[in-house]
C-alpha cells in the first residue's frame, strides 16, 4: 500500500525541543520543502479541499510563502504575499497579533487585489492562530474574502481552531 499524503509529509517534519525558547517544540518543515515529492504532495493536499473556491493563495511570511508558491504553480492561482511589517513599499493595511513567542504585525498592499477576491490563507503551522487570524482580518479589511485557512500542521490545545471560528480551517496533520 502507498503511504498517504499525510504520512509522506509527517515523516519529514523534524521536531526540535526548546527552540527558539525553552518549552517550545519547534516543528521544522524544511525537510519537507527539500524533498520534491513530499513538497508537491503537501502543496496539493492544502489546496484540494478548496478547489474552485479561491482566486489567489495568501502566503504567510515566511514559510507560507514557500507552500503558496508551490501551490500557485499547481493551480494557476497567483500569490498574495502577507508580509511582516515594514517590508512592503506601497500603502499597506497593518494588523498586529500575538505569536506563540512574542508580538508581530502583518501587512498587505491595500490595492493588491480586485475587490471581492477570494483568498485562501496558506501557512506551515497553526499554533495559537494569532498569525492566521491577523491575516484573515487584513484580507477582509482590504475588501477581499477569506476562502479558508489551510495549513500543513495544526498544533492542538493552543486554541488556533477556536480563534478562527467562522472560517473554514483545514490541516493536513494534527499534533
Ligand atoms: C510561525 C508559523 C506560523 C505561526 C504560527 O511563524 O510559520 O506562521 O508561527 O503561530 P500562531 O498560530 O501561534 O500565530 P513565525 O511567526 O515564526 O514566522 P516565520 O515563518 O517568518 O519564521
Amino acid at each position: 500500500t502507498h503511504p498517504s499524503a499525510a504520512d509522506r509529509v509527517a515523516e519529514r517534519i523534524h521536531v526540535i525541543p526548546d527552540f527558539p525558547e525553552t518549552g517550545i517544540q519547534f516543528q521544522d518543515l524544511t525537510p519537507v520543502f527539500s524533498h520534491g515529492v513530499a513538497f508537491r504532495v503537501l502543496c496539493e493536499a492544502l489546496v484540494d479541499p478548496f478547489e474552485e473556491r479561491f482566486d489567489i493563495l495568501g502566503g504567510l511570511e515566511a514559510r507560507g510563502f514557500i507552500i503558496a508558491g508551490g501551490a500557485s504553480l499547481l493551480t494557476g492561482a497567483g500569490v498574495l504575499p502577507v508580509r511582516k511589517a515594514g517590508k512592503l513599499p506601497r500603502r499597506v493595511i497593518t494588523e498586529t497579533y500575538e505569536l506563540e513567542y512574542g508580538v508581530a504585525a502583518l501587512e498587505v498592499h491595500e490595492d493588491q487585489l480586485p475587490p471581492g477576491s477570494r483568498v485562501l490563507v496558506i501557512d506551515d503551522v497553526l499554533a495559537t492562530g494569532g498569525t492566521a487570524l491577523a491575516a484573515c482580518r487584513l484580507i477582509e479589511r482590504a475588501g477581499w474574502q477569506v476562502a479558508g485557512v489551510s495549513v500543513a500542521l495544526e498544533l492542538q490545545g493552543l486554541g488556533g481552531r477556536e480563534q478562527l471560528e467562522g472560517y473554514e480551517v483545514y490541516s493536513l496533520l494534527q499534533r
